[in-house]
């Protein structure tokens, strides 16, 4: 579902440049569970944007569901933005002016998905009677719900997620992770980016980066727990 060789990505020019990613190899099957970890500044956000076409590499091929995105033109990434890739982002990018059940039902118009119900999902979240409410009248943990919500209701063969339980309450972030794992195992591609090691147990394969380049990549050490096993 996913594959990069040998990708790089470089900010800036001259002495301001900054290696974001360097000779960054990674495949990714549908179905698989993927825990992408990593300290701050690692390339983790910068790794999601490149594989959701939100950003180009500077060197190296892309390629995400049967798009070549590195060479895609302007019309095949406006259908692969829309109905391969969903994002959840690291500072939810929900719209202010809709509602939690408008932000939802605009990722599912997006997507041309019908007869997926907004209020249905956001119950899934645990956000049932909250479909009304604007994202100024909701925590930051529900505003991350909402932006969970909005991902979740594409139904997208890529789920792209950056830190989708950094506001949430450990029970909550559990039952996001679930939600997630659940879609990996429907036949998704879910890509979970974190800083939380625990989260990586329940992982397929954990990549971790560091400096821009993956260090490792494989199973948790210890082997796979159970989401409900997790505790941080
Ligand atoms: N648009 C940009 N312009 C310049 N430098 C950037 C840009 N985006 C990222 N960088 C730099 O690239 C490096 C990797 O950033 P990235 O956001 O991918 O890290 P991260 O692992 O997601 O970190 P965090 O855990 O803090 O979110 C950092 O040094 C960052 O400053
Ligand atoms: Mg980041």
């Amino acid at each position: 579902m996913i594959d990069l060789a040998g990708v790089g990505k470089s900010f800036g020019a001259g002495a301001a440049r900054v290696r974001a990613l360097e000779g960054v190899d990674l495949h990714v099957a549908a179905g698989e569970f993927i825990v992408v970890l990593g300290p701050s500044g690692s390339g983790k956000t910068t790794l999601l944007n490149l594989i959701g076409a939100l950003d180009s590499a500077s060197e190296g091929s892309i390629r995400v569901g049967g798009v070549d995105i590195s060479r895609a033109g302007r019309r095949e990434l406006f259908e692969f933005r829309r109905r391969t890739v969903s994002f959840v982002f690291q500072s939810f990018n929900i719209f202010p002016g809709l509602t939690a059940a408008e932000n939802v039902q605009f990722g599912i118009d997006v997507a041309g998905r019908g007869g997926v119900d907004a209020g249905e999902v956001l119950e899934s979240v645990g956000l049932a009677g909250r479909e009304d409410s604007f994202p100024h009248q909701l925590s930051g943990g529900e505003q991350q719900r909402v932006a969970i919500a909005r991902a979740l209701a594409t139904g997208n063969p890529v789920l792209l997620a950056d830190e989708p339980t950094g506001e949430l309450d450990f029970q909550t972030g559990v039952q996001i992770l679930g939600l997630l794992e659940s879609r990996a195992a429907e036949g998704r591609a879910v890509l979970v980016v974190t800083h939380n090691r625990e989260i990586s147990r329940a992982a397929d394969r954990v990549v971790e980066l560091s400096s821009g380049r993956i260090v490792s990549d494989g199973p948790p050490a210890g082997g796979r727990a159970r989401t409900a096993d997790l505790h941080w």
